[in-house]
């Protein structure tokens, strides 16, 4: 039942079928139901997850795309499949409902780190499954000595501390921002960059074969990755104002992103087109420089809040010498904790006298893909078609 695959959801592709099964259980009347009583944001309709599914007792009153990040952050922090605590998942008749042992105890554990973070720490949310399992389904409770006698594993808090330029010898966010933006070819040329589209290749993290990506973009907020997957495709778009997004096999097929999930998809899309970056976030912050694959990094981190007053956070890492960015990790909201997306961008190339990463590697709760752009079309007509909610291709 360990998890030695490296899709972090999905354990090999029997699961993915078995999602995708579980699908048709839940009847296009009792969705389209859901759907009239759904709550709207930003023009798109937001379903809950106890519309959407048939037995929520403690994630309720949350959109089904947080409740997937729940359900990507439960398997992360235990290191567990969606199986080892739905009965038949991983077989044709999956019961998601159903309440195994192992899901009543994570059912418990959420009311418990509820609890712990309200009498604690005054309602943050700053307990979470991962703050005890760190990837074990039974938390180790000791030190183990040689963890202490050896190199120290350092994971940062997802608000990292301010450094202290004096000792830390790092620049104001302002400079290291506007080296970026120089670095990428300067504000002016990249203001002229106003659409493009771009054609590659994806793989999953663990996977040989490479699937056909498409990708479109279109200044200064708009962006949609399309990756031809043999289950069916794979989406994400954002058209300045609503964002979504659309797996080939899974729980639900294709879903709005809301608020701190939504800002994350603006965020990638803005990242198409970098020029103005500073403005995105309210504050920003220099944390300590590090290292990244063996080169020097500043770290950037930018935050808001939004109109729920929870923390929207983002931290940038820029290559010293260079001035390019190497990674970006952005965190949406959920109910239990935050749930991260990463990406890292390699391979710079100038297109239209801009530098674009021809490599980067898209990771979050339901997998990773690998991207490699081939080739580019600078300032390009972009069908406003492509940046809508995405539809699945015929089988
Ligand atoms: C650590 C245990 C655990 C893991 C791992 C887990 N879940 Fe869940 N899941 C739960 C719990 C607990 C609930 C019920 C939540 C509630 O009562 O509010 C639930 C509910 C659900 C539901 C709603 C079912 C219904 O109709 O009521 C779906 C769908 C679901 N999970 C999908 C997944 C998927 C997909 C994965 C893998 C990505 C996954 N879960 C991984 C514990 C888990
Ligand atoms: C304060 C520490 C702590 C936190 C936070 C915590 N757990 Fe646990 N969890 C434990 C401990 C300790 C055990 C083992 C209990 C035992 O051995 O009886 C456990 C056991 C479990 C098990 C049973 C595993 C098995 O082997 O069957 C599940 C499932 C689980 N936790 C899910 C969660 C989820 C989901 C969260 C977040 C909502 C969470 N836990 C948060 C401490 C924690």
């Amino acid at each position: 039942m360990k998890f030695p695959s490296k899709r972090l959801i999905f354990c090999g592709g029997s699961a993915l079928i078995t999602i995708a099964i579980a699908m048709s259980g839940n009847t296009p009347a009792r969705r389209s139901v859901a759907f009239a009583q759904a709550q709207r944001q930003a023009g798109t309709a937001l379903q809950m997850s106890e519309q959407a599914f048939k037995n929520i007792q403690v994630l309720k009153g949350i959109p089904v795309d947080e409740f997937m990040g729940t359900m990507g952050l439960f398997s992360a922090a235990l290191s567990v499949c969606c199986g080892d605590c739905h009965t038949g998942a991983g077989t044709d008749h999956p019961q998601w409902e159903a309440d195994p042992p192992r899901k009543i105890t994570a059912r418990k554990m959420v009311q418990m780190v509820n609890a712990i973070n309200k009498d604690n720490f005054g309602g943050r949310q700053v307990v979470t499954c991962w703050t005890c399992h760190r990837g074990a389904q039974a938390p180790s409770s000791t030190p183990p000595l040689d963890a202490i006698y050896s190199t120290p594993v350092f994971a940062p808090p997802d608000l990292l501390p301010v450094a202290n330029p004096a000792t830390a010898g790092t620049p104001p966010a302002d400079q290291i921002l506007d080296k970026y933006v120089q670095a990428l070819g300067g504000a002016d040329r990249i203001s002229r960059l106003t659409s493009y589209t771009a054609k590659g290749t994806s793989s999953l993290f663990g996977e040989v074969k490479a699937d056909a990506v498409e990708i479109s973009a279109k200044a200064p907020d708009q962006l949609a990755t399309l990756v031809h997957q043999r289950e069916g495709d794979l989406a994400r778009t954002y058209d300045g104002r609503n964002a979504w997004v659309m797996l080939p096999l899974t729980v639900v097929g294709e879903y709005p992103l809301s608020a701190s999930a939504r800002e994350g998809a603006k965020l990638d899309a803005e990242m198409a087109f970098p020029g103005n970056i500073k403005k995105f976030f309210a504050n920003w912050r220099v944390s300590y420089p590090t290292t990244l694959d063996g080169k020097d990094v500043y770290v950037v981190q930018g935050t808001d809040s939004n109109a729920a007053n929870r923390l929207i956070i983002a931290t940038f890492y820029f290559d010293k010498q260079t001035g390019l960015l190497t990674r970006m990790i952005h965190y949406a909201n959920s109910a239990v904790g935050r749930v991260p997306t990463q990406i890292d961008y390699s391979d710079y190339r100038p297109v239209a006298g801009v530098m674009m990463p021809f490599k980067f590697t898209y990771g979050w709760v339901s997998g990773r893909e690998e991207y490699t752009i081939t080739e580019v079309q600078p300032n390009v007509q972009v069908d406003a078609a492509k940046f809508a909610k995405p539809v699945q291709r015929a089988r």
